[in-house]
């Protein structure tokens, strides 16, 4: 069975004591749970807060970006071994927004995406086609073409170290959640395009993670999905009640 992950997308939201409280208040909600990877992704700002409140629980600290730099000069920067450092296991790489407000190109995912594995840390490769690929029919061609792209010059055995998140773009922060069998398509084409460049074995191992208005009601049905193994949840993982209750059902959905 794939490992499943929830991964809660904090975005530019909460300074170090919020931070800290949200992250404490997740933590006792989610007492009890066990098997699947949950995941905070907090700002920069506060991932050394966090990570003091998560020790030793089942969550895990990742951060929304890295550069693909070890050190030197560029300026405003944070590289892979700072985020090893403050206790990252994981990190986010390519989101739409970073691709979209800071032009984020899929050379620069690519090799953010080296630098990530390379440092051993499990990059969280976001994907997705905007509303007007998807109304051209072009969403499984978008989304195939970045995910080759991002992993393009990596080793099958590194592969699997790779998280894929597919969000797509309409879907993220307006409360339009793709339908299951959407995601599902979508995902069954990323497996695919995967086992072709990389063989079946990464393929299958790789976990897909859908993305876009993930809220309680929705992750049931999402989980019953074959080719769903987990959610990037951006707005939702910002209650803590909200939050725990998308991992609780995900967590049932595994003892089925
Ligand atoms: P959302 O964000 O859940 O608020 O749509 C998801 C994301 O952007 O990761």
């Amino acid at each position: 069975m794939r490992q499943v992950l929830i991964v809660g997308n904090w975005k530019m939201h909460k300074g170090q004591t919020e931070a800290a409280a949200l992250a404490r208040e997740v933590r006792q909600g989610l007492e009890g749970i066990d098997r699947l990877k949950v995941i905070l992704a907090p700002p920069f700002t506060a991932l050394a807060k966090v990570a003091e409140v998560i020790a030793g629980s089942l969550l895990e600290l990742g951060a929304q970006n890295l550069f693909w730099e070890a050190e030197g000069a560029y300026t405003g920067e944070v590289s892979p071994t700072m985020l090893c450092d403050v206790g990252c296991r994981y990190v986010m790489i390519g989101h739409s927004e970073r691709r979209q407000w800071l032009g984020e190109s899929d050379s620069v995912v690519r090799r953010k995406v080296k630098a990530a594995l390379h440092h051993h840390l499990i990059p969280i490769v976001c994907v997705g086609e905007s509303l007007a690929q998807r109304q051209a029919g072009q969403s499984c061609a978008v989304v195939e073409h970045q995910v080759e792209s991002s992993l393009d010059g990596l080793s099958p055995e590194q592969v699997q170290d790779v998280v894929i998140a597919y969000e797509p773009i309409w879907a993220i922060g307006t409360g339009h959640t793709a339908s299951p069998a959407q995601a599902n398509e979508v995902h069954h084409r990323i497996r695919l395009v995967t086992a072709d460049r990389f063989g079946k074995k990464p393929a299958e191992r790789l976990p897909i993670l859908y993305g876009g208005s993930v809220k309680p009601d929705h992750i049931a049905p999402l989980m019953a999905e074959q080719e769903v193994d987990g959610a990037l949840v951006g707005g939702a993982s910002l209650q803590a009640e909200a939050f725990c209750r998308i991992v609780r059902l995900a967590w049932e959905h595994l003892k089925e």
